[in-house]
Parts: C-alpha cells; sequence; structure tokens
C-alpha cells in the first residue's frame, strides 16, 4: 500500500472498542497504530469514565486514531462507583451497548463533521460480546479480540462448554493443546470458584456469540502457543497479531511508537531512567504487580525484606493505593538499594541495560512486554490468567521462575524471593533463561516484521477490509 494512498484516503473505517483496563486497552492502542499505518482508519473507543481516570494523550496517537467513549453508566467513577462488579457489569453491558450504537449511527451520519465516515467494521475486547451484536445489527463486520493469550482463551472456552467440571474435582487437567495443568495452573476464577462470579461470567460468556465473528483476533504470536493456535484455528477464524507493543521495541517500522500513549496513573519518567543509569549492567531485580492486583499487608512485608536482604538494587512499583502496606520503619528508612515508585514507565525500564529480572504478577501485557525486550522473569502470580500464563513462563517458555508459596503461613517468604533471586542472577540455570528469553525477543520481533506470521495476518485483515469497504 502506498505511502500517498494512505495519507489521502483511509482503505477501511474500523471502530476498535476497549475495556476499561490498562492491560486491555494497551494492546488495542498498539493494534490500532499498526492497521492505521497501514492505512485503516481508526476510532478507538472506550468507556467515558476510563478516559477521564488517564492521561490521554491522544498526541501519541496517529492523527488517523480518534479517541471516542461510550457510557459505562457510570461516568463519574466507572466501577469505584457501583455497589458491585455484578452491578457494574450488568449496567455496562446495557448502557454500553446503547451508548455504542448511538456511536455508530453518529459516525454513520452524513450529516455531521467531514471527519465522520460509516464504520466498516467493530473490533471489540472480547470480553464484551454484546458489541459483535451491535455490529451485527448494523449489518457491519465484527472482529473479536482477545488480550489475554490462548491458553487462557482454550481454558475458559471449556468452561464455557461445560467441559471442565466445576467446581474443579480432578488432580490434573489434559486439554486440546495445552501441557498438562494442576488445579492450581488453570485461572484463579476457575480453582477458587465463586470467588468473582462477575469476572467469572465475563470470561466465560466470551463465546457466547463468537460464531458470528468475523475475526477472532489475538494478542499472541504463532511460535508461542503454536499447539493450542492450530487447534482454536480449526474452530475459530483465528489470526494471531502480537505482540502488541510499540513498534519501537520490536521491529522498529512505526517511527516515534515507543509508548502504549496512554496512563492511570502518573510516572516520573526522569526519576526511574535516571536512577537506572547509574547501575550496572544486568544488576537492577525490576519488580511490579500490574494495574490492579495487590498483595496482603504481609505478603508486601515478605517481598520487602526478599527484596532488601537479597543485597541486589532493586526498583519497585507500589501504586500510591498499595503503599500504606509497606512495612514502616526501618525498612523504609534504609532503603540504600531500593527505590520505590508508584508507576513507572515499564517499557523503558525494561528495556534499560541495568535491569537483570523482573519479579511480576504475570499479566498478560508484562509477559508479553519481558518477552519481547529479553528479560528473565520472576513470576509471581496472584489470581486471573495470571497463574496459567506463570506456569507457562517457567515450564514451556522456560524464560523464568516462579516462586513457591508456603503452605502454612500462605504468602511467598523472604527466603524463597531472596533465592529465586540469586538463582536467576547467579547461577547457570539462570544463565539458561537469560538465554531463552532472549531467544524469545528474536522470534517475538521477527513475528511482527515484515513478512512474519503476525505481520501477515494483519496485512491480510487489512486486505479482506479494504476489499470489503470497497465493494459496500
Ligand atoms: C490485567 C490482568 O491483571 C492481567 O492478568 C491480564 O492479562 C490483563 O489485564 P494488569 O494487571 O494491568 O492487567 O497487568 P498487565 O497485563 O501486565 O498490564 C499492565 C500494563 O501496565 C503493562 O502494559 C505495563 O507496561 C504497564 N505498566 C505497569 C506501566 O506502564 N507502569 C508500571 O509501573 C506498571
Amino acid at each position: 500500500m502506498g505511502e500517498k494512498m494512505f495519507k489521502t484516503k483511509h482503505v477501511a473505517h474500523c471502530l476498535v472498542l476497549a475495556y476499561p483496563g490498562q492491560g486491555h486497552i494497551n494492546p488495542m492502542i498498539q493494534f490500532s497504530k499498526r492497521l492505521s499505518h497501514k492505512g485503516i482508519k481508526i476510532t478507538l473507543v472506550t468507556t467515558l469514565s476510563f478516559w477521564n481516570q488517564t492521561n490521554n494523550n491522544s498526541n501519541n496517537f496517529s492523527p488517523d486514531i480518534e479517541p471516542e467513549s461510550i457510557s459505562d453508566g457510570y461516568d463519574d467513577g466507572g466501577h469505584l462507583a457501583a455497589a458491585t462488579l455484578e452491578i457494574y457489569k450488568d449496567t455496562f453491558w446495557k448502557v454500553g451497548r446503547q451508548t455504542l450504537s448511538n456511536l455508530i449511527r453518529k459516525l454513520e451520519s452524513s450529516s455531521c463533521n467531514y471527519n465522520n465516515v460509516p464504520v466498516d467494521c467493530v473490533v471489540y475486547d472480547a470480553f464484551m460480546p454484546w458489541a459483535l451484536d451491535v455490529a451485527k445489527e448494523f449489518g457491519i463486520l465484527g472482529a473479536a479480540f482477545f488480550t489475554q493469550p490462548c491458553a487462557v482463551n482454550n481454558v475458559y472456552l471449556h468452561a464455557h462448554k461445560k467441559l471442565i467440571e466445576l467446581p474443579l474435582s480432578e488432580s490434573e487437567y489434559s486439554l486440546p493443546g495445552l501441557v498438562k495443568l494442576l488445579p492450581q495452573e488453570l485461572p484463579s476464577f476457575l480453582y477458587e470458584y465463586g470467588s468473582y462470579p462477575g469476572y467469572f461470567d465475563i470470561v466465560t460468556d466470551q463465546f457466547s456469540n463468537i460464531h458470528k465473528a468475523d475475526w477472532v483476533l489475538a494478542n499472541t504470536f504463532d511460535q508461542l502457543e503454536q499447539e493450542v493456535i492450530e487447534w482454536l484455528s480449526k474452530i475459530w477464524p483465528l489470526k494471531t497479531i502480537g505482540p502488541c507493543v510499540p513498534s519501537m521495541y520490536l521491529d522498529k517500522r512505526l517511527q516515534h511508537d515507543k509508548d502504549y500513549g496512554i496512563s492511570i496513573h502518573n510516572q516520573n519518567i526522569d526519576a526511574c531512567i535516571e536512577w537506572l543509569n547509574d547501575k550496572p549492567k544486568g544488576s537492577v531485580v525490576y519488580v511490579s504487580f500490574g494495574s490492579m492486583a495487590g498483595l496482603s499487608e504481609k505478603q508486601t512485608e515478605e517481598l520487602a525484606y526478599g527484596l532488601k536482604n537479597s543485597n541486589y538494587y532493586f526498583m519497585w512499583v507500589v501504586r500510591a493505593s498499595e503503599q500504606n502496606k509497606l512495612p514502616k520503619g526501618a525498612f523504609l528508612d534504609t532503603l540504600e538499594k531500593g527505590l520505590i515508585v508508584t508507576w513507572c514507565p515499564q517499557l523503558q525500564v525494561l528495556t534499560h541495560d541495568a535491569v537483570g529480572c523482573f519479579i511480576s504478577h504475570c499479566g498478560w501485557n508484562s509477559t508479553l512486554e519481558a518477552l519481547s525486550l529479553g528479560v528473565p522473569m520472576i513470576a509471581m502470580p496472584l489470581w486471573t490468567d495470571q497463574t496459567i500464563n506463570a506456569k507457562y513462563i517457567k515450564d514451556v517458555w522456560n524464560m523464568g521462575l516462579k516462586v513457591v508459596v508456603d503452605e502454612v503461613e500462605g504468602v511467598v517468604k523472604r527466603e524463597t524471593i531472596g533465592n529465586c533471586i540469586k538463582e536467576i542472577m547467579e547461577s547457570e540455570k539462570g544463565n539458561g533463561i537469560k538465554e531463552n528469553a532472549i531467544k524469545w525477543k528474536n522470534l517475538a520481533k521477527d513475528s511482527v516484521d515484515e513478512g512474519g506470521s503476525s505481520d501477515k495476518n494483519i496485512e491480510e485483515f487489512v486486505a479482506k477490509l479494504a476489499q470489503y469497504a470497497a465493494a459496500k
């Protein structure tokens, strides 16, 4: 597709609908940038409450990506303003559906300003299957977008089809395309059945109408999950399009694409990078548990002393809402080798030479970022898909270790954390893990680079969309 054509005329228009969460909108923004680079006009949509929560800098997007909003029924405060997650979800699903229809109608209306062109396709986070129904009511294309790995999607698919009996009763699970999984290696919504009924419904309802989707897109890549991708491709029009990480960390074909473009917390970029700048190569342990999950006070204390006693430098992201759990007194007063921040530019940190390993909750974006940047991990999963991601990080991709929870105390002890840090930073086994991490980094880059598996899938998606739009 010629440079000229993409600047003067869009080949099609996609409305990309993200679920309101940092870990959900990030990959959809990146996919939007790839589409826009290939000539697609993008309307990037999430809830008004979420946009209001972010330091949205849409200047970071290309001019062909226009932000828009729908309502979740709680424009002031989002899910925190609802009495329960279940009430939030029910309201969001009703109001979201209505306001999405209104938005598509607005974009269709010729009386609106000249930027408004009808939508050809709705790309929606699979958490919100009602968006596909809306697309079909308008007679346009619909593509489900899975922000989590195919291994996880397959487990949820089996739960949806009631092919996994709940509560779990077996000692081991063998699902097509997956390695054998112990109950506690399945997503937490299954092994702690009933813990979050609202989320359980969301993750299993993803498949309720998937047979109507024109495409099923997944933020992963072929070599990473080959068997399960092959298996799911037999039942869905599946296309892998990841890793959805800013291009300058991978193929570098989208110049200036260095960050996602929005953040739900303020980050002091200079303070983080300056602190890292004078640390020796590979000497820093980076620690983060993403945007949602929190540790117990006891676990925070064990981690704090595990890090401190390891005697390595560490940079630890403790969100403002979690800071009150940090041990008081001696720990904070003698932090010679540690830096605690409320949020950081994670990609810049992971790519910094000083960082030697990443203690992570194994959220899917953090996992793909570590993998894309070749950073070995210490997996400390907490809930949702993180448990199964951790299993793959350690046993399938061999790019990390996994902490073991002390059965009596129910937390990961400081000694365990210290031993894992030592093992990954200093041992022969750690060196093997580092080599594997580099192998994955190269494969991740190849998949999105010109002619790579994800790049080809995106090209095909764009070509089909363009054909559809031209024939309308
Ligand atoms: C949530 C779930 O927890 C996760 O399991 C699921 O896979 C996606 O939704 P989240 O907890 O936010 O995600 O984790 P993750 O998927 O890792 O996404 C966090 C994002 O925030 C990453 O893109 C990361 O780069 C970014 N981040 C995190 C920062 O920019 N700065 C930080 O300090 C921490």
